[in-house]
């Protein structure tokens, strides 16, 4: 399931690559499906990033793109939107 889920989220991701901005990237990397389409989370074991500060969503995801943060998927996920996560912390604390 979290393999299919990833192939998904891998191929949305690539597709939806080339208009490049917060609320597209952070449709098309997948986010949606855990964390919600404006970041109030779908399931209640997943945080919430609607309105969270941007430098704090930044550093989550370099370090679980670093491993220096530890969680199975979202080490998994994190390197997909590489490049993108200040758009995608901008529009999350936006929302
Ligand atoms: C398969 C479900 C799933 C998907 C898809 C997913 N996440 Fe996550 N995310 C999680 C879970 C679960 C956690 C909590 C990890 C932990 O316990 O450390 C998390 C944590 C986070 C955090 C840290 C939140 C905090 O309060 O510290 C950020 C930021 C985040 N995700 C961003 C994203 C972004 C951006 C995407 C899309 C590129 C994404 N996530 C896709 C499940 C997912």
């Amino acid at each position: 399931m979290k393999r299919i889920l990833l192939v998904a989220t891998v191929a949305t991701f690539t597709m939806g690559f080339a208009q490049a901005n917060g609320a597209s990237d952070y449709a098309s990397g997948g986010c949606a499906s855990c964390h919600g389409a404006t970041g109030v989370s779908v399931f209640p074991t997943y945080p919430n990033l609607a309105g969270q500060n941007a430098a704090y969503t930044v550093k989550q995801l370099k370090d679980f793109q670093s491993g220096v943060r530890q969680d199975p998927t979202m080490n998994a996920i994190a390197p997909i939107v590489a490049g993108h996560e200040q758009a995608i912390a901008d529009y999350l604390s936006q929302q």
